[in-house]
This record gives structure tokens, C-alpha cells and sequence, in this order.
């Protein structure tokens, strides 16, 4: 009697070990294993053992309970291991842990000079404008001479600009590359008669070493406009238009008298500076405006270089450099950040304003 009781009260504690098992690590649950179920001196084995000591009629109750608890037991040792072996096989393949979060994926953007190239040229373009093209190797007479540079012109010294150590083509002169995109100015003239308007980027080289506002190599965008009666006016609207466009509508805009030998009147354009508003800062060295671009009335002579007669037809020329002016939108204080591939300075511009403000 005292022998049933006894066992039956046994199997009661083991039973509430069962719940235990879902929280055991591999050894904890087969350390649990060995206590409960193990062959020499697990408990439940030891019930189990004792059984035929006890009466017939006991014997039977205390026997299925005890065989249903073992049973039991069996089953929630079983899913313990296989859930265990699943989590380890998880972590051995290949490292791959569901939990974790994705990982980005690397998109490269638009270099920022490149950004603000094209929306230089998107401004242009959506007034009527075409894109045109010139070679990097230029002559001397379409570099220097057909722009109605004087012969001895210092731009012309072997100090200022790269020649090519080539033989010289003639009439033309010098190889050299191109210290501006004037030359294309011509090219653009002897490829078309007007009206003509076209905006043509393109590298420039000079012979500057870099510091942190020179470049041996450069962007430049020039800009032609050919036609019949075309005057100062035109000049000014569209640069003008162009500056609010790029800048901001209520943008200041000065034009200041300058020189050029390929234009006649030439002058500068500047805008209130971006980054002080015109009141005057480091960046505009106190002045409040930022100088962006030369331009002028193509000259007669050139006009008529370019196969155009220049008695009756008239034009403007513009020339910019799109690194400078996007130095001065984005405060960068050193041209040669836009060479370096320095990603942690690249990555503040992508995704950046692309064409005219829209997503490329
Ligand atoms: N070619 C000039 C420069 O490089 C800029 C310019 C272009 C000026 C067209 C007037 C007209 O400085």
C-alpha cells in the first residue's frame, strides 16, 4: 500500500519536470535526460523497476501511468533535440541568421560637377538650345587666332598652355589642348548658318598646378547664339533667366564691363552670393557676389572667321565653369575635392538634384 502511494507521488513530481524541458540548452536537457530517464539510475526508470513489486491491481494503475509518463517524456525530449539541432544547422549554413536586418544595397550617384554639367545644360536645352562638340586637341588658329586673339597674346606663351609635341598643322599652327571651349564657337558657326544656338561642354587645360581654386583640367560650358538682330538685350534676358533658374528666382544678377578678344562688348556676370545672401562673407571675400561666367557680342571678326556675314547677323557667347559654380552653390572651399573620389565627400551629393531638380 505505502509502496503504491509512494511511487504514484513520485511520478507526480516528474510529471511537473516535463513543462521544464522547451527552456534546456543540449547538455541541460540531456543532463535532464540522464536524471529522469537513464537507464541506470534515472527516476522514472526507477519507478519503473519497482513496479513488479507492487500488488496486481496497483501494479496496473501505477504501471500505465508510469508507461504514459514515459512516453511523454520521450516525445518532449525528442522535440527539445530537433528543435535544437535545427537552430545550430541555422547558424552553421553559411552564416545565414533570418533575424538579421538586410543589408543595403550600393547605388552610386552622379558625380556633382556632372550633376550640375547637366543642369546647366537642361536650362539651355529647354530654352531652344542644341548641344554642340568640339575636340580637346585644338589648333592655334581656332584656339587662339580665329578668336581674334592678338599674335602674341600671353595666353598663347608656352608658360600658359599645354602644347602637343606634335608637328605644327600648317596655316593652322600648334597643336595644343584647348584652353577654352571658344574654338567651338567657330566650329559650331562653319557647321551652320543662323539662327544658331547651342551650348557646348567639354574639358579645358591649362598649366596650373592644383591649389584649391585651379586645375590643370576643367570643365567649361560655352554658349552661342547666332541670328538677325540679335543685341545685348538678348544677352542679358537669357543669362539672366538662366541664373534665377539655376539659383533662385529673386537671385541678385550683375553684369560688370571686362575683356575678351573674341567679344566686343565683353562682360562678367555676377550673382548675390548663395551663401551669405549678399552681405558679405569669406566666400565672396566681402563682396557679396559670386563672379559664375564671362560673356560678350561675338565679335565681327569672329562672326566672320565663322563664315557668317557679320553685316547682317549679330550674336552673343557666353563661357562658364560648372565646378566653380557648383563650388559656390555647395560651399565647397577646394576645387580638388571634385577629384580626389573621396566617397565621403561624393556621398553628400547623391541622389542630388540631377537635371533641372529632377530624379535621374
Ligand atoms: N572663353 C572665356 C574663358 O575661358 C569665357 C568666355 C566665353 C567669355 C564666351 C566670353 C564669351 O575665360
Amino acid at each position: 500500500m505505502s509502496d503504491d502511494s509512494e511511487l504514484a507521488g513520485l511520478l507526480e513530481g516528474l510529471r511537473r519536470r516535463l513543462a521544464d524541458l522547451p527552456g534546456l540548452d543540449a547538455a541541460g536537457l540531456e543532463e535532464a535526460h540522464r536524471e529522469i530517464l537513464g537507464r541506470k539510475s534515472g527516476q522514472l526508470t526507477e519507478v519503473l523497476k519497482r513496479l513488479p513489486q507492487l500488488a496486481p491491481e496497483a501494479r496496473r494503475t501505477v504501471g500505465a501511468a508510469a508507461n504514459t509518463l514515459r512516453l511523454e517524456f520521450e516525445a518532449a525530449f525528442e522535440a527539445r533535440r530537433a528543435e535544437l539541432r535545427a537552430t545550430a544547422a541555422q547558424a552553421a549554413s553559411s552564416g545565414i541568421d533570418l533575424t538579421m536586418p538586410g543589408r543595403g544595397r550600393w547605388i552610386g550617384g552622379e558625380h556633382p560637377a556632372t550633376q550640375v554639367m547637366e543642369e546647366i545644360l537642361g536650362i539651355f536645352r529647354s530654352l531652344g538650345f542644341t548641344i554642340a562638340v568640339g575636340p580637346e586637341a585644338e589648333t592655334e588658329r581656332y584656339n587662339f587666332g580665329a578668336l581674334n586673339f592678338p599674335a602674341d597674346h600671353p595666353a598663347m606663351d608656352m608658360h600658359d598652355t599645354l602644347y602637343l609635341d606634335l608637328p605644327p598643322a600648317g596655316e593652322e599652327g600648334r597643336w595644343l589642348l584647348r584652353t577654352h571651349t571658344s574654338p567651338v564657337q567657330l566650329r559650331a558657326m562653319l557647321a551652320s548658318q543662323p539662327p544658331i544656338r547651342v551650348v557646348a561642354p567639354g574639358m579645358v587645360y591649362r598649366k596650373d598646378t592644383f591649389d584649391p581654386s585651379h586645375a590643370p583640367a576643367f570643365a567649361q560650358i560655352e554658349g552661342l547664339v547666332v541670328d538677325e538682330g540679335i543685341s545685348f538685350v538678348d544677352l542679358k534676358a537669357t543669362l539672366i533667366h538662366f541664373a534665377r533658374r539655376f539659383f533662385s528666382p529673386d537671385t541678385a544678377v550683375r553684369f560688370r564691363p571686362s575683356y575678351f578678344p573674341f567679344t566686343e562688348p565683353s562682360a562678367e556676370m555676377d550673382v548675390g552670393c548663395q551663401l551669405c545672401g549678399g552681405k558679405g562673407c569669406s566666400a565672396c571675400k566681402g563682396t557679396g557676389w559670386m563672379e559664375i561666367l564671362g560673356c560678350g557680342m561675338v565679335h565681327p571678326a569672329v562672326l566672320a572667321n565663322g563664315g557668317i556675314d557679320p553685316e547682317r547677323y549679330t550674336g552673343f557667347a557666353f563661357g562658364m565653369g560648372p565646378q566653380r559654380i557648383a563650388m559656390l552653390r555647395y560651399a565647397v572651399p577646394d576645387i580638388r575635392l571634385f577629384y580626389e573620389g573621396d566617397m565621403r565627400f561624393l556621398e553628400q551629393f547623391r541622389g542630388g538634384r540631377g537635371a533641372g531638380g529632377q530624379t535621374k
